[in-house]
């Protein structure tokens, strides 16, 4: 039987980097052997615009039937003015906690090929291959009580509450722990338990943890001093686990290590291997409709589906070499050009396709 794939285009750039991607699908079924239906639905924006609602319900329930969502960029500043619930932001964060997808892997890895494009000195980041394990559907982004309210006198007063149940910990916990034995099986876990309860418990939750996995070597960092170790000496860490809000910021920090990131795929995954896959960076409506962005993060998103949904690790490794020899190859778009010569969206895409072709 077929796998299905929901192909979330999205806002911005979003259909454009899509559409790249969709070429390698439409080559690995011709060329490849591989079987896959594809539906495409409105998010974010364009889900607004079409429906009313950032997630409208036909979405939601293709991507409940899907294998996997293959997901563009979502947001655009004639959005901004929108009350919170309709926000194309909203539409993600909801598709998110709808389908449980509570492990978020953003891979930070520098391809030698664009070393100079970081801002760190060479040395500090060649060969750099982190993996953040955020938690996605937890913590202060869904904690209730939230809200704006008045205090006696007219003042505003607004709150969040950052909680974790142990069973969360505990899953995102043992979702990190796998993905280490699969890699140097060295574990960072992030917090700030010196000052938050919520991460005294984390700690001890991912402590007990460590007891399953007597390989893999665990340490814990205080959130303040992972951000400053990750660009004082980011080759130390192999895998970190951390809660939403810090994994979000802390996996900025990474992507911004590589130099590019127009380069960084992720994935989202629920308890069964269900995942939904996009690109690191956003919609980024200033060059939205110009053929100027970078396709290669979707692409390799594109890769990260085949591998965890699909169980097609061969199929993944050869997209994964295609983007890799089109970079030895030279092509560059603007954001990895360094001031060169550079191709566009669509010209980046049609060579990862010739380059996967030769692999068939
Ligand atoms: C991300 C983004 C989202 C988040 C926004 C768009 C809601 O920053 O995926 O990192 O904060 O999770
Ligand atoms: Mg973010």
């Amino acid at each position: 039987m077929s796998a299905r794939i929901a192909v979330l285009a999205g806002d911005g750039i979003g259909p454009e980097i899509v559409a790249e991607a969709l070429k390698l699908l439409d080559c690995l079924r011709a060329d490849f052997g591989l079987e896959v239906e594809l539906d495409a639905a409105a998010i974010g924006g364009a889900g607004y615009d079409q429906h009313g609602d950032p997630l409208p319900q036909a979405t939601l329930d293709l991507c409940r039937a899907a294998d996997a969502i293959l997901f563009g960029a979502i947001g655009g500043p004639t959005y901004d003015r929108l009350e919170r619930d309709l926000r194309p932001e909203r539409g993600l964060l909801r598709l998110r906690a709808e389908l449980g997808l509570f492990s978020n892997l953003r891979p930070a890895i520098l391809y030698p090929q664009l070393a100079e494009a970081s801002s760190l000195k060479n040395e500090l980041v060649a060969g750099l291959d982190i993996m953040i394990v955020r938690e996605l559907v937890g913590g202060i982004y869904f904690g209730q009580p939230r809200g704006i309210r008045e205090l006696e006198g007219g003042e505003r007063q607004a709150f969040n509450t950052m909680v974790y149940a142990e069973h969360e910990i505990e899953r995102i916990a043992r979702s990190a722990f796998d993905i280490a034995m699969l890699r140097n099986r060295k574990l960072c876990s992030v917090d700030k338990a010196n000052v938050l309860e919520v991460s005294e418990l984390w700690r001890e939750v991912v402590t007990r943890v460590a007891a399953d996995y007597p390989d893999v070597e665990l340490s814990h960092l205080y959130v303040d001093n992972a951000s400053m170790q990750l660009v004082r000496a980011p080759k130390q860490f192999d895998v970190i686990v951390t809660s939403n809000l810090f994994g979000d910021i802390l996996s900025d920090t990474a992507a911004m290590l590589t130099g590019s990131i127009g380069m960084l795929p992720s994935a989202s995954l629920d308890a069964g291997g269900k995942g939904l896959y996009e690109p690191v960076h956003g919609s980024a409506p200033d060059i939205a409709g110009k053929g100027l962005a970078n396709p290669l993060a979707t692409i390799l998103s594109l890769a990260m589906l085949l591998r965890y949904s699909l169980k097609q690790a061969r199929l993944a490794g050869r997209i994964e070499t295609a983007v890799g020899n089109v970079l030895n190859q030279g092509f560059r778009t603007l954001d990895i050009a360094d001031g060169g010569h550079s191709v566009s969206t669509a010209e980046m895409g049609d060579a990862v396709v010739a380059a996967l072709r030769e692999l068939a």
